[in-house]
Formats: C-alpha cells, sequence, structure tokens
C-alpha cells in the first residue's frame, strides 16, 4: 500500500516538473551538411543557429535543411553576409523565436519573411538589424 502510494507521488512530481519545463523534446542540431554554411549549436531553450560570411543562395540551403523538422530555433544569427534582401517565405515553417542581423547588407526585408517568427507566443518578438 506504501508502495503505491509512493509511485502516484512520484509521477505527481514528475508530472510537475513537466508542466514546470513544458515537456519539451530534447533539440538536436542537424547535420552539419544539411545547414552549411550555417553552423549550430544545442542551447537550453532551443537551436543556436549562425550563419556568417555567405549570401542569399546559403541562407536558402541552410534554411531548406531545417524545414520539415519540429525545430525549435532560439537565436537565428546572420552575421557578415552579403543578403541585400530578406525574401518572402525563406523562413516559412520554421519556428524562430530570435532574429538578428548584422553587417549583412540587408536593405529590404519582405514582410511575409518574418510571417513565420514567433508569431503570437507569448516570448516577445526580437528582431534588430544593425549595420555595421
Ligand atoms: C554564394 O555563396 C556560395 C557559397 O556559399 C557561392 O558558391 C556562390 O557563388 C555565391 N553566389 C553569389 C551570387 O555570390
Ligand atoms: C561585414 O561583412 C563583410 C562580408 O559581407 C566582411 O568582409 C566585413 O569584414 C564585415 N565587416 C565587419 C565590420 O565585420
Ligand atoms: C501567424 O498568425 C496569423 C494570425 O495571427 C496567421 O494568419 C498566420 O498563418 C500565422 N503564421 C504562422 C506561420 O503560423
Amino acid at each position: 500500500m506504501a508502495r503505491v502510494r509512493m509511485v502516484r507521488w512520484a509521477w505527481a512530481v514528475l508530472a510537475g516538473l513537466c508542466a514546470l519545463a513544458t515537456c519539451e523534446v530534447q533539440q538536436h542540431c542537424p547535420s552539419r551538411l544539411e545547414i552549411a554554411p550555417c553552423t549550430c549549436q544545442v542551447k537550453k531553450n532551443g537551436l543556436d543557429i549562425l550563419c556568417e560570411s555567405t549570401n542569399q543562395t546559403g541562407i536558402n540551403d541552410a534554411m531548406g535543411g531545417l524545414k520539415g523538422k519540429p525545430l525549435v530555433i532560439f537565436y537565428l544569427k546572420l552575421r557578415h553576409n552579403n543578403l541585400r534582401k530578406l525574401t518572402a517565405f525563406v523562413f516559412l515553417g520554421l519556428d524562430i523565436r530570435h532574429l538578428t542581423i548584422h553587417n549583412s547588407s540587408l536593405s529590404v526585408v519582405e514582410e511575409a519573411s518574418l510571417s513565420s517568427i514567433d508569431n503570437g507566443t507569448n516570448t516577445p518578438r526580437h528582431f534588430r538589424n544593425s549595420n555595421r
């Protein structure tokens, strides 16, 4: 009897912890090849993807490698790229929580390109664009 109660108690604690952590699936980086020329690191809240010194083609390829996977991209960082324009739908279907863009000669951001970013979830949208 005591044992049954103990098991129930353990379940209650587990369920409580799960609720706190929202029981998110452990995130894994796709293979380097899939997201080349970008790189990926696993962080506490999701993946941290860095794309440096590439162009629109490189970004498109990398985003293609990320699509269709149940990934939470906590940070997508674009640095030192030659982009000019963030085209519509480049991030479509991706769960991107924070997007930072530095020195990427970006002059046009099509609104639809950001439609998949933080769409009404409880974390605030972070979109920074600074050209250095
Ligand atoms: C874009 O970068 C790739 C390598 O990442 C290169 O092969 C390609 O020539 C570049 N395209 C342009 C238009 O610069
Ligand atoms: C900005 O990016 C270009 C490549 O597009 C790079 O050559 C240059 O060094 C970068 N500038 C700074 C200040 O990092
Ligand atoms: C974002 O939310 C709008 C309405 O709030 C919806 O029409 C749109 O389909 C959503 N986009 C994604 C990628 O979930």
